[in-house]
């Protein structure tokens, strides 16, 4: 065998100065066009939109949805693939005052009962958009409204679940006594896709659309099921009379019937899933994928692809001290599975062989560079030397209780309590992981095993915070408020893996600036993550912020870095290899920079603006606000002026 001596990708833009402005900022050369904002009409029957216009729960159902999150280009032939695909994109949640802006505000969004339209109009405004786009012969992006691939998942719409959960007596309700089906899907932030074809969207801050206001069940109070009232007060709706559907009584999941099948209780536990939908038919409802476990799933990224070998996801739990998981497919990888974009099949029998059966593990990160994954099956051996079933005080062969309590089965089996798990990637050439923690307020230098209380349920703030959990070496910084992004390999045939910190967030002033950033790429809480392959063993590992860290955002709205892995000697970021780390965009003011894709030809980068304060105030992304907008979460494609592949 011969080695040769690679050049490493460079990076052929300057990193651009820190912006506080109501605009997107690009390097010199590079435009941003605003595409798909919120309310942008995906049919005729939508009204077009308006910076007065009323929003309706009709018109939400035909319009793009609101906070654009984690998003995904599905091509319709390989021959047009960087020119014209179905975008799926997340609408993670809502900003009221943006959405009631016309009529003054929500109706009793603290207390009392909500209109009834309101509230459909917010659970419409949630969800998932597919909608058609093309790039136009001047170079600029437009949605193809009528397109029949255009469509919207809300958290209403009809679902199936599948995998251990699916048909159990955990999951039925009135709605399904079978407990095969649910409505909705909540929450979903970053994303997922595979390698058949299909969309995975995450759920992952949807315990709060929930309240019980009774006695809770064990995992409830873990992950976080409010106890007075719903995020938006939903529940307190009045649902139409002539429909016995509960669509609002659903999301109160007291139990009031003499039977799961006469209530709501189990509701709640028809979420927390990763959501399987095929983009290319609009005939399929979509699947909960319930193997790869019940938490508050970050996104869910592909592995390495290889034939006969297991398909692996991996997939982080956001909140404070929680874990960062993996899913092993019983099935080996078959290329002729392949998606063949555009064609008409059933890929979701597809999702089916590889997502319905197979292990899901935990990881524990040992101090010397090395980890295990544990296996969250009922004979696995828990901490205590007891088998998982027993200790979770389940029956021998109910894998779907231990989904159900999925961070109860995770805290016994001993993993590691990380600093907020947000987006991975995956380097698909060396199958190296990359992962933001993007910050942690509950980790103390002194903190002891005793302070770590999680599996036992103290919590003092539901659904955000779990116990202080002390300082380890893969989450070294107490208080850690710039974030850090970690790597690591598999080893040992996936049983082990190997692991390193890549780089650490910091402010160029703070003292503990570990990776030596300055004004040209300081960052903080990492969140958007892409390791965009570019051939030859290379890429352009991508980073996007959600910041609240003051040293940082004093200096800049939250960006968007890119760093060639390769290119840095010893392959991390330190003080010596840090000029590699540069800044390629600001988002506006108040907005979180998030989700990101290339066209397959790399010569427009699609990322997200979610949640602005007072953008956008023209279809081109980099026109500063004059005064106050309508603010709209929307996609923004990123070109070179001359048309070439970004970044390079
Ligand atoms: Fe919705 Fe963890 O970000
Ligand atoms: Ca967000
Ligand atoms: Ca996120
Ligand atoms: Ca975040």
């Amino acid at each position: 065998s011969t080695s040769h001596e690679k050049t490493p990708l460079g990076l052929a833009f300057e990193s651009i100065a820190g912006s506080r402005s109501d605009a997107v900022v690009v390097p010199p050369g590079y435009t941003a066009q605003v595409l798909v904002p919120w309310g942008t009409p995906l049919s005729e029957k939508a009204s077009a939109w308006r910076d007065d216009l009323a929003m309706t729960a009709e018109r939400q159902a035909q319009s793009v949805g609101m906070h654009h999150d984690g998003m995904h280009g599905f091509p319709l032939d390989e021959a047009s693939a960087s020119r014209r695909f179905v975008l799926a994109l997340n609408n993670e949640y809502i900003d009221q005052q943006a959405l009631w802006a016309p009529q003054g505000g929500p109706t009793n969004a603290e207390e009392g009962a909500r209109p009834a339209e309101e509230s459909r109009t917010e659970i419409n405004a949630h969800g998932v958009t597919l909608v058609e786009v093309v790039k136009e012969g001047d170079g600029r992006w437009s949605h193809v409204p009528g397109s029949p691939y255009n469509r919207r998942f809300t958290s209403a719409t009809e679902m199936e679940l599948a995998g251990p959960v699916a048909g159990s007596a955990y999951v039925r309700t009135k709605f399904s006594p079978e407990g095969r089906l649910t409505r909705g899907t909540n929450n979903n932030c970053g994303n997922g896709f595979t390698p058949w074809g299909t969309y995975l969207a995450c759920e992952e801050n949807w315990p709060n659309i929930f309240v019980n206001t009774g006695e809770r069940f064990a995992d409830d109070a873990r992950i976080g099921i409010p106890t007075q009232r719903g995020r938006y007060g939903w529940e307190t709706s009045a649902g139409d009379p002539s429909e016995a559907n509960d669509e609002f009584a659903r999301f109160d999941i007291t139990p009031r019937g003499a039977d799961a099948r006469e209530d709501y209780r189990n509701e709640a536990r028809t979420y927390g899933y990763q959501v399987e939908i095929d983009p290319y038919d609009g005939s399929r409802r979509a699947v909960k994928r319930t193997a790869l476990g019940r938490f508050r799933h970050e996104g869910c990224w592909l592995g390495k692809l290889e034939p006969g070998k297991p398909v692996v996801f991996y997939s982080g739990h956001d909140a404070r001290n929680e874990y960062i998981y993996k899913f092993v497919s019983a099935a080996g990888w078959d290329p002729a599975d392949a998606n063949r974009p555009g064609a008409a099949y059933d890929r979701l029998a597809i999702g089916a062989k590889y997502l319905d059966e197979g292990t899901l593990y935990a990881a524990r990160f040992d101090a010397d560079g090395s980890g295990e994954w544990l296996p969250l099956t009922p004979l696995a051996k828990s901490r205590d030397g007891r088998p998982l079933h027993e200790a979770l005080g389940l029956a021998a062969d109910d894998q779907a209780g231990i989904i159900i309590h999925t961070c109860d089965a995770a805290d016994l089996m001993g993993a590691t309590p990380m600093d907020r798990p947000e987006w991975a990637s995956v380097d698909p050439a060396s199958g190296e992981v990359y992962i933001t923690l993007t910050n942690n307020s509950k980790r103390t230098a002194a903190g002891s095993e005793a302070t770590f209380t999680n599996g036992g349920g103290a919590i003092d703030e539901p659904g955000v915070g779990f116990a202080t959990a002390p300082v380890n070496e893969a989450n070294p910084r107490p208080d850690n408020g710039a974030g850090h992004i970690l790597r690591w390999r598999e080893v040992d045939d996936g049983a082990r893996f190997a692991w390193e910190v890549f780089v650490f967030g910091a402010a160029a002033a703070d003292a503990d600036n570990r990776s030596g950033l300055t004004e040209a790429n300081q960052f903080a809480s990492p969140d958007g993550l892409w390791y965009d392959d570019r051939g030859d063993g290379q890429g352009i590992l991508w980073i996007q912020t959600d910041n609240g860290y003051e040293g940082v955002a004093e200096h800049t709205n939250d960006q968007l870095l890119a760093v060639v892995p390769a290119a840095l000697e010893g392959g991390v970021v330190t003080p010596e290899t840090q000029q590699h780390l540069k800044r390629f965009a600001v988002g506006p003011s108040g907005c979180e920079v998030t989700g990101i894709f290339a066209t397959p030809d790399k010569t427009a980068l699609f990322i997200n603006i979610q949640h602005p304060g007072n953008w956008p105030a023209a279809e081109d992304a980099t026109t500063a606000t004059q005064g106050k907008v309508r603010p709209r979460a929307s996609t923004v494609v990123i070109q070179k002026q001359d048309g070439g592949p970004i970044a390079v």
